[in-house]
């Protein structure tokens, strides 16, 4: 809808970046950490050098340094939980929890709120290896106990607290719950009672931090891909509000109302997915509700009915990662009318105003992007500055596109771009960069590691000095 006025973005909204352990800290076996399913099944070396990454963990206070320069008001950063409990449980490892003080202490100290993930992706193989993980009961108290660990240590500075980051994604990654990649029905049935598990946990981990930190404010962190149907034919419409329900709104519904929505409940019972529901879990679900919803959000997809036939038959999803084809409900299908990454994701601001307001009104709680970047082959020019003019576009238009949202009523917190310097990709390496800082190294060669900052660091410095009002000059 046009409108004929657009107001400012609020005072106190935070203006923020974002990066994940495992992506940008290395020191991978340093100072006591314990091994991750990040570490062992994920990495593949030949892809990267993993085990430095940006070398945060050794540079933070300079990387603190430069954020400070920009302006940012909050930095989105994950906790290793293997830093802390080596093992997933037991001991506590001192050095990584004085890490994690030292790093929120300079956070504090530069005026900048820190917004903490609990767990990016990053599980305890010991977890994996005592009792198969997610998969066990005994994950949930684990979990709980890791997070409870957090809020008491740094619950007097840390007041943002995000409990499972792209949950939606992990669970149909194999790898990323400790699985080899194997037949795709029985690792979609462990990925479901993977998502149960890590939704009971994330209950209680909500109702610890309400108890534990004063003032705290603590929900999940989703992917969220827009989503279109390819066609005005009905069934093409029917087939996409299919894929809303079990690909973009089913681990919400549960954090936030407590509940299988009822086409993702038809979808696991018709395929032998359906977890077993213990007394009490939705319950706990429903009287454990978040503050806010955090979403990562990068491009929309479309989708179009696909029919099961002889030859693609119900459950036989096709999708390197997650599921592209999934017969008897939707495949992907390319739109022509948007631009894509180089990685093939397709450009869509529009869709990031669409999400917005489908999430304020199915959830009506308060949103906070905490994902948000364009991601791309750069190198050093002679100079030193890398003119990153693509991705001030994208970061300007989908900035804008919130703005837009919160014209029309969508309560906000802040904006985290990701991310905030160069780091590792979940998927593609060092070679895929989204940083407002270049990081000087390619994917073996470690170069010097040093900081450059990029045209972008500039930009979203003016953008977080004039509130958002630069970003109409
Ligand atoms: C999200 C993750 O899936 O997207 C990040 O939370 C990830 O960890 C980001 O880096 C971008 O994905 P990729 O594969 O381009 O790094």
């Amino acid at each position: 809808m046009e409108t004929t006025s657009i107001r400012p973005f609020p005072e106190g909204f935070l203006w923020g970046a974002s990066t994940s352990a495992f992506q940008a800290e290395g020191a991978a076996h340093e100072d006591g950490k314990g091994l991750s399913v990040m570490d062992v099944r994920v990495q593949d070396p030949s892809i990267t050098n993993y085990e430095v990454a940006s070398d945060h963990y050794h540079r933070f206070r300079e990387d603190v340094a430069l954020m400070k320069e920009m302006g940012l008001k909050a930095y989105r950063f994950s906790i290793a939980w293997t830093r802390i409990f080596p093992e997933g449980n037991g001991e506590v490892n001192q050095k990584g929890v004085d890490f994690y003080n030292e790093l929120i202490d300079e956070l504090v100290a530069a005026n900048i709120t820190p917004i903490v993930t609990i767990y990016h992706f990053e599980y305890p193989q010991g977890l994996i290896d005592q009792y198969g993980g997610w998969l066990d009961r005994r994950s949930i108290d684990d979990y709980v106990n890791y997070a409870s660990f957090l809020f008491r240590t740094y619950g007097d500075r840390v007041k943002y607290w995000l409990t499972v980051n792209e949950q939606d994604h992990v669970v149909h990654m194999p790898f990323r719950i400790g699985l080899q990649k194997g037949d795709v029905k029985v690792t979609k049935k462990a990925g479901f009672l993977a998502n149960h598990n890590m939704c009971v946990a994330a209950a209680k981990a909500i109702a610890a931090c309400h108890e534990i930190v004063e003032g705290g404010k603590i929900g999940p962190a989703v992917c969220f891909d827009m989503m279109y149907p390819t066609s005005n034919k009905p069934e093409d419409g029917l087939a996409w509000l299919d894929a809303m329900d079990i690909r973009n709104y089913y681990v919400l519904d549960m954090n936030v109302h407590g509940e299988y929505n009822g086409v993702f409940r038809k979808y696991l019972e018709d395929r032998g997915w359906m977890p077993e529901i213990y007394p009490g879990d939705m319950e706990l679900m429903k009287a454990n509700k978040p503050d806010f919803v955090a979403f990562n959000y990068y491009a929309s997809k479309s989708v179009s009915a696909y029919p099961t036939d002889d030859e693609h038959k119900m459950g036989e999803i096709v999708g390197d990662l997650l599921p592209e084809t999934d017969p008897g409900v939707f495949r992907v299908v390319k739109n022509e009318n948007l631009k894509a990454t180089l990685w093939g994701w397709e450009i869509d601001d529009v869709g990031l105003e669409g999400v917005c307001r489908i999430l304020w009104d199915r959830y009506r709680l308060p949103l906070l992007i905490t994902e948000c970047g364009f991601g791309n082959k750069e190198t050093l020019p002679e100079d030193g500055m890398v003119k990153d003019d693509d991705r001030i576009d994208y970061l300007s238009r989908h900035i804008k596109a919130v703005q837009r949202s919160m014209n029309v009523g969508v309560p906000f917190i802040g904006f985290c771009a990701w991310s905030f310097m160069d780091i590792i990709s979940g998927h593609s390496g060092f070679s895929k960069r989204y940083g407002f800082v270049f990081v000087n190294r390619d994917e073996h060669d470690l170069k010097d590691l040093k900081r450059y900052k990029k045209k972008s660091f500039g930009w979203y410095q003016k953008v977080i000095a004039t509130n958002g009002a630069s970003l109409d000059e």
